[in-house]
Formats: structure tokens, C-alpha cells, sequence
């Protein structure tokens, strides 16, 4: 049986659904069940749900054979030790620095104050373009550090860019794209490579049929 991590939240709908589509049926999955652990009735495929940052932990340790979850956290907490196989071209998003919207001057500060979910992404950014920073780490709401005071700029992923426009913010320029990718443990990947191989067939085809959809 092939283990797979789901990050969960958009992520693991999309993929839930395409394993679905696919032929894979989870009898106990709802989008808003509680349960975390999901076996489909022929026990090809078991599918944890993980909160994003932790699905290469599971990958890269081998408690799970693959793992689904965005560059963004994959780029953030560490990639190495683990295959990354294809991109699903699901999840996608742009990796942004935004301000409060016409106060564009701020990006001319000495050391900019930015907050940001991912530090590390953010501090090698602004290094390439040799300005010195001070990073905030948050974990969520980002976009409340500005108007709030506690940093000049942010850097967030963007989707559909509501979140900024509501709160009054403003992307200054967007430096990533980001999309979920398919990770496998390496060990897994050789001996489990045709099971891969077969679910992820399935997985691409139905992920583009609702991408059209
Ligand atoms: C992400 C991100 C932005 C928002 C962008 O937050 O941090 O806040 O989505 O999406 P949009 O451009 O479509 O508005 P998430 O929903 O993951 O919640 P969080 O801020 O609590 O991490």
C-alpha cells in the first residue's frame, strides 16, 4: 500500500476529489470530517492529512512514501533528503512583497522591517538585492503587520490577491510562482515507483480535468 501525506486544507480537497475521479474511493473522506488517516476500499492508497510544513518531515523520515504540499512550505522548511517528482500545477500562487497600498517610498528605507510566514524565503530575497532587512516571523494574518506597525512590508503568497485589496494592502512586486508539488521518500521511490507511477497517471489527468472545469 502506498502512504501519501496531504497538506491539508485547498491541497488535500483538490487532490481528494481527483483521487476520487480517479477511482480511488475513501468512503469515510468529507471535506469537513475530522478524521486524519484514510484507506481507499481496494487498500491501494492510505492519505494522512498533515498540516503543510509537516509533510516532508513525514517524507523525508519515511512515515509516509510521498507527500503533496506547496513549494512555498517545501522551499521554506527544507527539501532536501526527499525526490521531488512533478508539479501537480494545482495550488498556485505568486510569492509577493506587498505594502500599504500608495505608500510605495517605503521600500526605500535604510533596513526594512518585514513580516513574513516564510523568514527564509524572505531574508535570501532581499539578499539577492543586497538590502538589509529585519525579519519578523509570524505565523498567519500576515497582512495585519503593516497596518498594525509592527513591519513595512510583507512577504506573503498571493492567490486571488482579496486579501491584500480588503485589507488595504498592495503587492509592490511579486518574485515567486508557487504550485503544490508531489514528493516521494527515496527509498519508497524505488521500490514503490509503479504504484507512483500509476496513482500519479490518474492524479494528473483528473487534476486537469477540474483545473478546465
Ligand atoms: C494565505 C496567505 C494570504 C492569503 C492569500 O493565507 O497568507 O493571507 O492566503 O490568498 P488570496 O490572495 O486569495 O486572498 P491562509 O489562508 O493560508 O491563512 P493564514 O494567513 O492564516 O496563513
Amino acid at each position: 500500500m502506498l502512504h501519501i501525506a496531504l497538506a491539508k486544507g485547498r491541497i488535500a480537497k483538490k487532490v481528494m476529489k481527483s483521487l476520487s475521479d480517479g477511482g480511488y474511493q475513501f468512503p469515510d473522506y468529507s471535506d469537513d470530517s475530522r478524521k486524519l488517516i484514510f484507506t481507499d476500499k481496494e487498500g491501494r492508497i492510505r492519505v494522512t492529512l498533515v498540516k503543510s510544513p509537516d509533510v516532508a518531515v513525514y517524507v523525508r523520515r519515511g512515515a509516509a512514501d510521498a507527500g503533496i504540499v506547496g513549494k512555498d512550505v517545501l522551499m521554506e522548511d527544507g527539501e532536501e533528503d526527499v525526490y521531488e517528482i512533478l508539479d501537480l500545477g494545482i495550488g498556485k500562487c505568486r510569492m509577493a512583497v506587498s505594502g500599504i497600498k500608495g505608500k510605495r517610498d517605503v521600500m526605500n528605507k535604510r533596513i526594512l522591517t518585514v513580516a513574513s510566514k516564510y523568514p527564509s524565503i524572505a531574508r535570501k530575497y532581499f539578499a539577492g538585492r543586497f538590502q538589509p532587512i529585519d525579519i519578523i516571523k509570524l505565523n498567519g494574518s500576515i497582512e495585519l503587520a503593516p497596518i498594525l506597525g509592527l513591519s513595512d512590508v510583507i512577504v506573503d503568497i498571493v492567490e486571488t490577491g482579496t486579501t491584500l485589496r480588503e485589507n488595504g494592502l498592495k503587492v509592490v512586486t511579486e518574485f515567486m510562482p508557487i504550485s503544490a508539488r508531489f514528493i516521494a521518500n527515496k527509498a519508497s521511490y524505488q521500490f514503490k515507483h509503479a504504484e507512483m507511477d500509476t496513482m500519479l497517471e490518474k492524479l494528473r489527468d483528473t487534476l486537469h480535468k477540474q483545473e478546465e472545469e
